[in-house]
C-alpha cells in the first residue's frame, strides 16, 4: 500500500451536529486521525450541511487535520473562505468542476492540500492531467448526499485502476462512504491509504474500537 499507514478519516457528517465539539473532541480522544467534513449545497447534491463558519469553530476544537470534502457547485467561488475557514486538505468534485486544473492550483495557492473526488460512475482517466498537482485522490463508494449508505463495491478496480496510475507518486488514494470493517483490509489491498468512515463509528458500540479495528485491518501485513 503506498503513502505510509492506513489512516482512518471520521466524517463528522453522522455526528450529533448541536453538539459538534464534543463530538470532535470525542472522535479525536478515541483515535481518529483526522476529521471528514461533508460540505453540500442542495444543487450538486441532494442534501444540505455545514458552511465555514462551522469548519472554524471545528478547527477550535481539535488539533487533527481537517479533510473538507466540498459536494457544491461554483468551488472555484468558496475555495478561499473554506482555506480561511481551517482546512488543511479541499476537495473538489471533478464532476462539478469544468476548469479543474485552475481549481486544483487555486486550492494550492492558498496554501492547502488539494484532493479530487470521482463520483461512482466517474472514470479514473478524468483526473489524468492533474495527477502531479493534487495530494488525495477520494473515491466515492456511495453517490455523495448522506451518510449511512451502502458501499458499491465496483470501487475495488477502480482503486487499483488510480493506485496504478498514481505509480510511484506519494499520492493518498481515500475511500468515502459506506465503509465497514469487513471493507477495510480488500480497500487496502487494492490500494487505498485512508478510509473515512461515519456510521461505522458514530453506530458503534464502542467508536474507539472501531476506529482501532479499521485502521488495523486496512495495515500492510496485516
Ligand atoms: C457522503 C459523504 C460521506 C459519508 C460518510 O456524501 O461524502 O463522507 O457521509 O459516512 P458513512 O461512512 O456513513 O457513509
Ligand atoms: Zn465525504
Amino acid at each position: 500500500m503506498a503513502g505510509g499507514r492506513a489512516r482512518v478519516a471520521v466524517s463528522i457528517l453522522d455526528a450529533d451536529h448541536s453538539n459538534m465539539a464534543y463530538a470532535i473532541r470525542r472522535a479525536e480522544r478515541e483515535g481518529a486521525d483526522r476529521f471528514h467534513i461533508d460540505v453540500m449545497d442542495g444543487h450538486f447534491v441532494p442534501n444540505l450541511t455545514i458552511g465555514p463558519l462551522v469548519i472554524e469553530f471545528v478547527k477550535k476544537a481539535t488539533s487533527l487535520p481537517l479533510d473538507v470534502h466540498l459536494m457544491i457547485e461554483d468551488a472555484e467561488r468558496w475555495v478561499a473562505a473554506y482555506a480561511k475557514a481551517g482546512a488543511d486538505l479541499i476537495g473538489v468534485h471533478v464532476e462539478a468542476c469544468p476548469h479543474l486544473h485552475r481549481t486544483v492550483h487555486q486550492i494550492r495557492d492558498l496554501g492547502k492540500k488539494p484532493f479530487v473526488v470521482l463520483n461512482p460512475h466517474t472514470p479514473p482517466e478524468s483526473i489524468e492531467f492533474v495527477l502531479g498537482d493534487i495530494a488525495q485522490v477520494l473515491v466515492m463508494s456511495v453517490n455523495p448526499g448522506f451518510g449511512g449508505q451502502k458501499f458499491i463495491p465496483a470501487v475495488y478496480p477502480k482503486i487499483r485502476q488510480i493506485r496504478t496510475m498514481l505509480g510511484a507518486r506519494g499520492v493518498d488514494v481515500s475511500i468515502d462512504g459506506g465503509v465497514k470493517i469487513e471493507h477495510a483490509r480488500p480497500l487496502a489491498e487494492h490500494g487505498a491509504s485512508v478510509l473515512v468512515a461515519g456510521s461505522a463509528v458514530f453506530e458503534a458500540q464502542d467508536p474507539a474500537k472501531a476506529i482501532r479495528e479499521l485502521r488495523a485491518a486496512a495495515e500492510p501485513g496485516q
